[in-house]
């Protein structure tokens, strides 16, 4: 039985209820997190915490999400997740309870705050080594999608594009450039250097990413921030998506067109073994 978290309380999920006049329902009013927990060992708090703080006083939402490392750590205890070589636990942060009005709630109400923590069974080493193949999307993402906001239709819509085109993940495009997944960020390789796009408006900045530009770093790779086109793309090496969950996953073909070798290739590998030392486990 899954043990979820809701306002305050520990309740079997089925027992969790949220009221239809939530703004999260209503209207998307909200903020989320996914944050991966190694071995029991939650992955950057510190940077999802912030990334939280970040979209919370943007969307003007008055709650302090500090108090929520202690959530994620009793949530991974509740549903014995503690030792799983990967899990996660989902934060879901709404304005409130309130009737609907487009305009805050006239009388400040308390956020809703919804927590549930799942295990992540990574695929087998050989399905990662046969690796990925991806869809360029039209980005018709809103102009803030640095903010983790809940809503988030565009992204279901590409991903299912994706699935629809019998592949595993998008890649927005727009304004001629290759931009980042549905639920994921997205890099290119040139030789020893690593591409993604810079962080802006444009792109969620991913804790995953960030974490890459490390272990690139370490690995002795170039990092280059900048944004590429698609045509560009087209002539990468190699290609790869980063994300909580996603971790590295190779990218080995788009639009039906192989990426280099259409193999997953060896700066890939590096990268993706070397975020595995990091993230603390290895297998
Ligand atoms: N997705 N870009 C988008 C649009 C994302 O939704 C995500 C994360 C990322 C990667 O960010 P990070 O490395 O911090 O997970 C990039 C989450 C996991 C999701 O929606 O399930």
């Amino acid at each position: 039985m899954s043990i979820v978290y809701l306002n305050g309380e520990y309740v079997p999920k089925e027992e969790a209820v949220i009221s239809v006049d939530d703004r999260g329902f209503l209207f998307g009013d909200g903020i989320y997190e996914v944050t991966a927990a190694y071995r029991g060992s939650l992955f950057r708090w510190d940077l999802h915490l912030a990334r939280m703080n970040r979209g919370l006083s943007a969307l003007r939402i008055d709650f302090d999400p500090t108090e929520l490392e202690e959530v994620h750590l009793q949530l991974l205890k509740e549903n014995s997740l503690q030792e799983a070589p990967v899990a996660f636990v989902y934060t879901h942060i709404t304005r409130g309870v309130a009737p609907r009005t487009h305009q805050f709630p006239s009388d400040p109400v308390a956020p809703t705050v919804y927590m549930f923590a799942g295990e992540y069974s990574r695929p087998p080493r050989n399905r990662w080594e046969e690796g990925y193949k991806a869809v360029t999307v039209h980005d018709q993402r809103w102009a803030r999608v640095d903010l983790k906001t809940i809503q988030l239709l565009p992204n279901v819509l590409g991903k299912q594009a994706a699935i629809d085109a019998g592949v595993d993940e998008c890649i927005y495009v727009k304004d001629g450039m290759a931009i980042e997944g549905a639920l994921n960020n997205f890099f290119t390789v040139f030789g020893n250097t690593v591409v993604t796009h810079p962080t802006s408006n444009q792109i969620l900045p991913g804790i995953t990413r960030e974490a890459l530009f490390g272990v690139a770093e370490k690995l002795g790779y170039e990092v280059e921030v900048r944004a590429i086109t698609i045509e560009e793309m087209f002539q990468a090496d190699e290609a790869f998506h980063t994300g909580t969950l996603t971790e590295v996953k190779p990218c080995v073909e788009i639009d039906g067109r192989p990426v280099g070798t259409g193999k997953v290739g060896p700066v890939t590998r590096a990268l993706f073994d070397g975020f595995l030392e990091v993230a603390g486990r290895k297998d």
